[in-house]
């Protein structure tokens, strides 16, 4: 009431002042507030955080702790040319393991370390601020309770064990031989094949079909660019606005969801209005998949099934609609580019290194005598070199580019012999591991035979390949995604020639981005398909 009274008296004072003066202090006020905010407050947090912050003994960059956002803008800057890791790199080699990353956050580059934040049943919950992105904030991704995740997760479990995988090859072989035969008329027709978005397609038309039992058709568009791969791709720059400036992001989705609608939305920005009606075609699937379920009391089972009901044995409450419209989103983007992006690097490499290409044909050959030969998923496993070319382009473009970041839980740790207060951001980035020359040497190099060379350490390398993360919130998709690379691999290979068409240039494979990893373009190339 005291707060009230004194507002009503400081309005009742203004309206009582001359319009002349009122006008003066309503533009002077915001300009004394931002000038205290620069002159006053960022210097004595800036000595604060240098001085008395128990951060304060741990080594890094001071530039960094001067301003929050500008730290941001700068990270986000230096993503989006590609130079996040390289700098990350830098500032290890003159820091050492540790670093101070920003007023709240370190940064660290120890296996042993991500190891211990990372095993299955850690107390070490993600930081909320990495995921709060208004598509997926409601998604198991997102869900911050170490417990709680646990038990969304295991729900969709089944559908993407291994075993359950396994009885998948048929969908999968299906898309694949549409896909092939979709090349074989670019070939007829001595057209370039923008095979980045081929593939694109195909884990689309995968995913969707095994989620939703409703396929996009993504691989019948006639040059394999539906409008919700291509907005994907116009707004992949986004992905890392949500970290530079949230509350701007979250008003802009809220405002074209609610107020604008979809007609304004297409008019202000039709890759947004697409990526919108991609969304709704998503989660209306899902939705709809639990209409049906309710409607056949509960007969009709799909991938959805688990959540629609509370599951007291496991004390798992039953999934909100949002939770579920987000789910669905998240399982479709996750599987869809990850994958797609990790087939275009190895298709780049074998191109690159024609040995390569030669020796992984002819082991392909062993289970593949013919061209219309059906391996099985056992056969594929079984091939060593066909693994290598996956796991080192997984390797050199592992899709998450952001640090992965986990919250200090109470009471505090001592890492490296300082001490971290509870609530520090805990910050690891992957590439880092990939990139190290003590475990991969020369790690640019796309060399599938560091993983088969004799007397090599593969258990040490695999201890430092994160691209599926590790423990309790590793990648539901990791035998999916190899399943659709193998199987892609394999018979594309073993059906066609490939090779650079006459305008691709390399640098259109380097990544860039700030959250998940976006390759500056695509790859093209020309195919010629194998007399047999
Ligand atoms: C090469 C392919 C793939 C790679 C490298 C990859 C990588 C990852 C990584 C690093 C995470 C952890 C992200 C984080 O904690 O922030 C993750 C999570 C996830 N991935 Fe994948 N992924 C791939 C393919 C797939 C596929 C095919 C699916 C299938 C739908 C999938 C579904 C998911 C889901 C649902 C999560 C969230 C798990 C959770 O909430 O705990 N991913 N993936």
């Amino acid at each position: 009431m005291a707060f009230l009274d004194t507002a009503q008296s400081i309005y009742h004072k203004f309206s009582a002042e001359p319009a002349r003066n009122r006008y003066f202090y309503l533009l002077i006020a915001p300009i004394i507030y931002i000038a205290a905010y620069i002159c006053i407050y960022i210097p004595i947090r800036f000595l604060y955080r240098i001085s008395l912050h128990p951060l304060a003994s741990i080594p890094g960059p001071k530039s960094q702790l001067i301003s929050d956002t500008a730290q941001r803008y700068y990270w986000w800057y230096q993503a989006e040319n590609g130079n996040f890791s390289n700098i990350l790199e830098q500032w290890h080699q003159k820091y050492g393991p540790i670093f101070r990353f920003s007023g709240n956050e370190v940064h660290i580059k120890d296996i042993d370390n991500f190891n211990q934040l990372y095993k299955i049943g850690t107390k070490w919950p993600k930081s909320k601020f990495f995921y709060d992105h208004p598509w997926t904030g409601e998604s198991m991704i997102a869900e911050m309770d170490t417990n709680i995740s646990t038990l969304r997760r295991t729900a969709y479990h089944p559908y993407f064990s291994r075993q359950s995988v396994r009885k998948l090859h048929t969908l999968i072989e299906a898309k694949i031989d549409r896909f092939l035969d979709r090349l074989s008329q670019f070939e007829k027709s001595d057209s370039v094949v923008n095979i980045s978005r081929g593939f694109s397609c195909l884990t689309c038309d995968i995913i969707t079909t095994y989620s939703f039992d409703a396929c996009t058709d993504s691989i019948d568009h006639p040059t394999f660019s539906p409008r919700h791969l291509i907005a994907l791709e116009e707004t992949s720059g986004t992905t890392g606005y949500h970290l530079l400036f949230p509350s701007v992001l979250h008003g802009s989705v809220w405002l074209f969801k609610n107020v604008l609608g979809f007609s304004a939305a297409k008019k202000l920005s039709s890759s947004i209005a697409d990526i919108l009606e991609f969304e709704d075609l998503c989660a209306d699937a899902a939705l709809k998949q639990k209409r049906r379920w309710l409607a056949t009391g509960g007969e009709a089972t799909s991938m959805f099934t688990p959540v629609f009901e509370d599951d007291i044995k496991k004390g798992r409450k039953a999934a909100t609609d949002e939770q579920l419209r987000q789910d669905s989103l998240l399982i479709v983007m996750a599987g869809m580019e990850t994958t797609s992006q990790a087939l275009s690097i190895t298709f780049f490499n074998l191109i690159r290194y024609p040995d390569v290409m030669e020796l992984l044909l002819k082991e392909i050959k062993t289970i593949m005598p013919e061209i219309s030969s059906r391996p099985t998923q056992d056969q594929l496993d079984q091939l060593p070199l066909l693994r290598a070319c996956f796991k080192e382009s997984i390797r050199c473009n592992p899709p998450l580019k952001s640090p992965m970041s986990r919250d200090t839980p109470a009471p505090g740790t001592e890492f490296f012999g300082y001490k971290i207060p509870t609530g520090t951001r805990i910050m690891h980035t992957m590439k880092l591991f990939h990139t190290d020359p003590a475990v991969f040497p020369d790690p640019q190099k796309w060399d599938p035979y560091r993983w088969l060379a004799p007397g090599a350490n593969v258990k040490e390398l695999d201890n430092n390949l994160l691209s599926f993360s590790r423990g309790s919130r590793a990648c539901i998709g990791s035998d999916l995604a190899w399943a659709e690379a193998s199987f892609t691999i394999a018979k594309l290979l073993r059906r066609f020639e490939i090779s650079y068409s006459d305008d691709f240039r390399a640098e259109r494979m380097e990544s860039v981005g700030t959250m998940v990893i976006t390759l500056r373009g695509s790859l093209t190339v020309k195919l010629k398909e194998r007399a047999g």
